[in-house]
């Protein structure tokens, strides 16, 4: 919804408080299926340990015409269907990847001009598989300071693109995938509720993607390893034991900031890296298994968008109900860990669900005036060039 100007205004003055609530959901998934049937084709494996050690029975792998941009930008328009939001009506756009189209620019712009958000800010963030919950949490304070009404979160991988199809150990983990939400600012009580961003760069080289720089750094941990060039490296072992650790831990900071406890969360929505860390963490928190969301077995690891697909299966699922407190915490590269919790609910005068036709067709037709807008205003760049060099004007009048 685009919030009146005036409103907007009441806001700010904050006489009472701004919420941001997530009022839109949305998942995309590439068709091509891979089984650890197939793995076996590939590395020395089998079904049953990865079952077994992992919970991964199949995961999703990116085609030729699929890209990290391509995946958010489907789960994202499904996010502003749920939402009933038009592309118009975003303010900021942010994309956690590990997979990024480009280092610039950003996946996010990518997306923002294909979506037609022409008032949005756009960028990227990395924070490897805690990447989404970090991302909520910047949208939630631009969010609740004041200064923008609605934002969209992405999480977007393709994983299949960095992995080293030889390390048995790596390649047999991840797939790809993205998830994305829509949160909006409102008066009503509740939406995020609060959040704890961790970092700890001494375990860089537990997990990493070495990319350009990295070749220069003299006495990088990287160069006397196995840490190859734009390739995923990972000492699962230690990993393991972090994430272990972590899951448990950040998940009762997040609960004691918002003033809650165990008892009052109704479903744990973890990042998906092995059912073995979901299974010690549910006993570390002697919590039943069943009140986390697992969707493992079918995408594998998808990174930072491991979380917003597993939200939107468990609402699909009719998981999530109206009041609901949910916690999401996720862990991985940096190393970075986040949790938060969230009371589920899109407030009245919020438009979520109501999905009406006129918008959504207005948004289709915003789509395909993006798509022409771009190829007008490229045409119309390299015009301008030609027209300088014609009349010899100077193009750098400046310098
Ligand atoms: N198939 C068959 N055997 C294998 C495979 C495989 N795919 N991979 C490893 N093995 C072998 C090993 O070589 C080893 O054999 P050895 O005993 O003869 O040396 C044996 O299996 C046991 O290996 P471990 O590494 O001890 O196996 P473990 O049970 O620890 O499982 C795994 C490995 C699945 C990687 C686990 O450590 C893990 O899940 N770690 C955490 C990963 C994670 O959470 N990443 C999240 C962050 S991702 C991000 O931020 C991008």
């Amino acid at each position: 919804m685009v919030m009146p100007k005036s409103e907007k205004a009441f806001l700010r003055n904050g006489e009472q408080g701004i919420y941001a609530h997530v009022v839109g959901w949305g998942m995309a998934v590439p068709d091509t299926v891979m089984t650890n049937h197939d793995m076996e084709a590939i590395v020395e494996t089998s079904d049953e340990w990865i079952r077994t050690r992992t919970g991964i029975a199949e995961r999703r792998i990116a085609s030729e015409r699929d890209s990290t941009a391509s995946l958010g930008l489907r789960a994202a328009q499904r996010a502003l269907d749920v939402a009933d939001v038009l592309p118009t009506e975003i303010d900021l756009i942010i994309v956690a990847t590990s997979t990024p189209e480009n280092i610039f620019p950003s996946t996010a712009s990518l997306i923002q001009h294909r979506l037609g958000a022409v008032k949005a800010g756009a960028f990227d963030l990395s924070a490897a598989c805690s990447g989404f919950v970090y991302g909520v949490e910047m949208a939630t304070q631009a969010i609740r300071s004041g200064s923008i009404a609605t934002a969209m979160v992405i999480g977007a991988e393709t994983m299949s693109r960095v992995l080293d199809w030889q390390d048995r150990s790596t390649c047999i983990l991840f797939g790809d995938g993205a998830g994305a939400v829509v949160l909006q600012a409102s008066n009503a009580p509740g939406g995020v509720l609060s959040a704890v961003l961790r970092s700890d760069g001494s375990g860089a080289d537990m997990l990493s993607i070495p990319t350009v720089g990295s070749e220069d750094l003299s006495n990088s941990y990287f160069l006397a390893s196995e840490h190859r060039m734009f390739k995923m490296y990972m000492n699962g072992g230690e990993v393991f034991k972090f994430a272990a650790r972590v899951v448990g831990e950040s998940i009762l900071e997040a609960l004691e900031k918002a003033d809650l406890t165990l008892d009052d969360v109704s479903l744990i929505v973890p990042h998906q890296a092995n059912m073995r860390i979901i299974q010690s963490a549910a006993r570390a928190l002697k919590l039943d298994v069943s009140r986390f969301v697992s969707n493992l077995d079918r995408y594998g690891n998808t990174s930072a968008a491991s979380i917003p697909i597993a939200l939107c299966e468990a609402i699909e699922q009719g998981r999530v109900k109206e009041n609901d407190n949910l916690v999401f915490v996720g862990f991985g590269g940096g190393l970075t860990w986040a949790a938060m919790v969230l009371q589920w609910g899109i407030p009245q005068g919020l438009e979520g669900y109501s999905g009406s036709r006129i918008k959504r067709q207005r948004r289709r037709a915003m789509y395909t005036l993006a798509h022409w807008r771009t190829r007008l205003l490229r045409l119309s760049r390299v015009i301008n060039q030609f027209a300088n060099r014609l009349l010899g004007r100077d193009e750098h009048p400046e310098e």
